[in-house]
């Protein structure tokens, strides 16, 4: 009897940030209505040491407030609005959303979804980012899986510093080391840090779709961003891609199932 190839598992990128503001907590509960097998998110640091959900180092493009996160406090950033930005007619008023929040929903959600957790720019702070986000971890149980199979997380960055000090505190998480350069990631980098996982974008596969079989030779899973469009979520689906981080997770997950 032949195998059939097991698809690639669909990560919401932002959330269902095609349809809802990235990084809210509406776009996460949407994300999960629509089958997502995975949930991605940014992280970086309030001036008072929290760990809050967002892309970009200014809170401008995203929120009614200005200026950088990290000269905010956490509390500063809970009276702005991170949603009414959004175009869409079905975007609502949203708070600054807390990795503390994001995970209780993973938790919470009866299927296994897995939470993608990428660290925005951790070389800036000395791997500050990665030891709070070990502690986070730690607090909800999830620094220490059975297994990377059982991992409810997976930590990403494009820092191979980064993905070395989170390998080297929790060598059981798995872990992502993000890239465009093909020769950087299927060439030893992310071996040489221990990452389980390489993460090309889908530029990156398209120049080098044999970065796939290199990985997975060397026993590592591949992780490809950002894959919306459905030319480019089929080529994942034959070279055998393990997960596709998607700004459209309904859809995507639709047109991987149709057979
Ligand atoms: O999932 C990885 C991808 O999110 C990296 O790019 O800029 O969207 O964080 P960016
Ligand atoms: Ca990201």
């Amino acid at each position: 009897m032949s195998r059939i190839p097991r698809r690639p598992r669909v990560v919401a990128h932002r959330g269902a940030s095609g349809t809802l503001p990235e990084h809210t907590l509406a776009a996460y509960e949407q994300a999960l209505r629509e089958g997502a097998d995975g949930l991605e998110c940014d992280v970086r640091l309030t001036s008072d040491g929290h760990l809050v959900c967002t892309h970009d180092r200014r809170i401008d493009r995203t929120s009614t407030g200005t200026g950088l996160v990290s000269e905010h406090t956490l509390d500063s950033l809970s009276d702005l609005d991170f949603g009414s930005w959004h175009p869409s007619d079905d975007a609502e008023p949203a708070g600054v959303l807390t990795l503390d929040t994001l995970i209780e929903l993973v938790l919470d959600h009866k299927a296994p979804t897995k939470l993608f957790i990428e660290t925005k720019h951790p070389v800036r702070y000395g791997g500050l980012v990665e030891s709070r986000l070990l502690g986070t971890l730690s607090r909800y149980g999830l620094a220490t899986p059975p297994s990377a199979n059982h991992a409810r997380v997976v930590v990403m960055s494009f820092s191979a510093a980064a993905v070395w000090r989170v390998r080297r505190s929790a060598p059981l998480l798995p872990t992502v080391l993000l890239g465009e350069m093909s020769r950087y990631l299927g060439g030893g980098a992310a071996m040489t840090v221990g990452a389980t996982a390489v993460g090309p974008s889908i530029r990156a596969l398209h120049r080098h779709p044999d970065l796939v079989d290199r990985a997975a030779a060397a026993g590592r899973a591949t992780y490809c961003w950002t894959v919306d469009e459905p030319d480019d979520i089929r080529l994942c689906r034959d070279l055998g891609v393990g997960w596709i981080a998607t700004n459209h997770p309904g859809r995507t997950r639709e047109l991987l199932e149709a057979r």
